[in-house]
C-alpha cells in the first residue's frame, strides 16, 4: 500500500534547530504576553513581508475578530461565499450581517462588479478575500470603497508573501489579515496577524488582543485574549529561515502541474500566477470534457489515499446560519455555486516527491484511458 499523500504538509524545519529556542524560554520563563521572540517576529515578518506594522494572534480567524472590532465595524458587511468558514462567522461573532456577493468569473474572489447592488444604508464595511493568495481586484474595490465611505478588510489567510503591483499585496485596504495555521504556507502551528497601516492602529489592535489592557490599571476597551505564545513566535522565527527554500520547490510543483495537465482535457486551471505568487494551493475545475464527475474523481484520488480537497465546498452561504439570508439564494452566487461544484485542490507542498507528483496525475491519464 502506497503512502497517503495529503493536501498540504506543514513546513517543519529540523527539529534540533528549534531546541536553543525552546532552552532560552526555559531559561527566561517569559512563556507569553509580548516576549522577547513576539516582539522578534513582528518586526522580522513586517521586514520580510514588506508591510509597516503587524501585530501577531494566536490565530486568523481571533485576528478577523479583532480586525472588526479595531474598526468598529458596524451593520452589513460585504463578503465572499466562496471561503473558509472562518470568514462569515468573523461577521456573526461581532453581531454584524454578512451580505454574500458573487465572484467573477475566473478569479475566484469577489466580483466588484456586483458589490455596488448589494450596499445599503447599513453597509459600513467589505471584507473581501485573496482566495488562494489570489490578488482581489484590489483598485476597484478601494474606488467603491472611498465613493461609499466604507472599510475594507482583507482577509488574506491565503496571501502570505503575495507581491501585487510591485508591492506586498497585504498593504491594501485598511487591514489584512493573516492566518498561519499549520495548513498555510508560512505556519506557527497555530497563529496569525493583522497587517495595518500605522502606529496608532497597531496600538490599538495590541491592546484588543490583550483584553483591552493600555497598562496594568487601564481596560480601554472589551478585548480580547489573542495573544500568540512565545512558542509559536519562535517557531515563526525558525521557519522564516526555511520559508524562501519552500516557496520555491511550490513554485516548481505548480509548474510541473501546469505542464503535466495540458495532457489532460477537462482538468482546467482558471489563472496563472504572477511574478510573487506563494503557490499555496493547486485548484483546478473539472470540466465536461473530464469523463468523470467532480465526485467521483475525488473518490478516485481517496481511494488512492491522494487526500484532495474541495475547497471551498459547500458555499459558506448555504450552512444553516447563513441560508436564510436573502444575499445567500443560490441564484444569486450563481459563479460561486458553479466553480464550488467543480473545484478540486491538488496536494502541494514543499516536500512533494517525484514519484508522489507521478501517482497523483497517474490518476488522471488512467481515468481518461479507461473512457477512452
Ligand atoms: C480564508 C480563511 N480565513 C480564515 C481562516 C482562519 O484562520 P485560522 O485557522 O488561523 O483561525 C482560514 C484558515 O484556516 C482561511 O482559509
Amino acid at each position: 500500500m502506497s503512502k497517503t499523500i495529503p493536501v498540504t504538509q506543514p513546513l517543519l524545519p529540523p527539529l534540533e534547530e528549534f531546541m536553543p529556542y525552546l532552552q532560552q524560554i526555559w531559561d527566561s520563563k517569559r512563556l507569553t504576553n509580548a516576549g522577547p521572540f513576539h516582539e522578534k517576529l513582528e518586526k522580522d515578518l513586517a521586514a520580510y513581508l514588506g508591510v509597516d506594522h503587524l501585530c501577531l494572534f494566536s490565530n486568523g480567524t481571533l485576528a478577523l475578530l479583532t480586525a472588526l472590532q479595531a474598526l468598529r465595524v458596524t451593520g452589513e458587511v460585504i463578503t465572499t461565499p466562496y471561503s473558509f468558514v472562518a470568514t462569515a462567522h468573523s461577521l456573526l461573532w461581532n453581531g454584524l450581517k454578512p451580505v454574500f456577493v458573487d465572484i467573477a468569473p475566473g478569479t475566484f474572489n469577489l466580483d466588484p462588479d456586483r458589490i455596488e447592488e448589494a450596499i445599503t444604508p447599513a453597509t459600513t464595511a467589505i471584507m473581501p478575500v485573496h482566495c488562494y493568495g489570489m490578488p482581489c481586484d484590489v483598485d476597484r474595490i478601494q474606488q467603491i470603497a472611498d465613493r461609499y465611505g466604507l472599510k475594507v478588510i482583507y482577509d488574506a489567510a491565503h496571501a502570505f508573501g503575495v507581491q501585487h503591483q510591485g508591492q506586498s499585496l497585504l498593504r491594501n485596504g485598511d487591514l489584512s489579515v493573516l492566518s498561519f495555521h499549520a495548513t498555510k504556507v508560512f505556519n506557527t502551528f497555530e497563529g496569525g496577524a493583522i497587517v495595518c497601516p500605522d502606529a496608532k492602529t497597531k496600538k490599538r489592535i495590541d491592546y484588543l488582543k490583550n483584553f483591552g489592557f493600555a497598562d496594568e490599571v487601564t481596560v480601554v476597551a472589551p478585548g480580547i485574549n489573542g495573544k500568540m505564545s512565545e512558542i509559536n513566535a519562535a517557531f515563526g522565527l525558525l521557519q522564516l529561515n526555511y520559508i524562501d527554500g519552500a516557496l520555491d520547490r511550490r513554485k516548481q510543483i505548480d509548474s510541473m502541474y501546469r505542464e503535466a495537465l495540458t495532457q489532460i482535457p477537462g482538468i482546467d486551471l482558471l489563472w496563472s500566477p504572477g511574478e510573487h505568487h506563494n503557490y499555496s494551493y493547486f485548484p483546478v475545475l473539472v470540466g465536461d470534457a473530464f469523463p468523470i464527475s467532480r465526485d467521483a474523481l475525488y473518490e478516485r484520488f481517496r481511494e488512492q489515499d491522494i487526500l484532495v480537497r474541495r475547497y471551498f465546498y459547500p458555499l459558506i452561504s448555504s450552512f444553516p446560519m447563513y441560508r436564510s439570508l436573502e444575499s445567500a439564494r443560490p441564484d444569486r452566487l450563481q459563479v460561486a455555486s458553479d466553480v464550488s461544484n467543480r473545484v478540486l485542490c491538488l496536494p502541494i507542498f514543499d516536500s512533494l516527491t517525484p514519484d508522489e507528483f507521478a501517482r497523483i496525475i497517474a490518476i488522471m491519464q488512467t481515468i481518461l484511458a479507461e473512457h477512452r
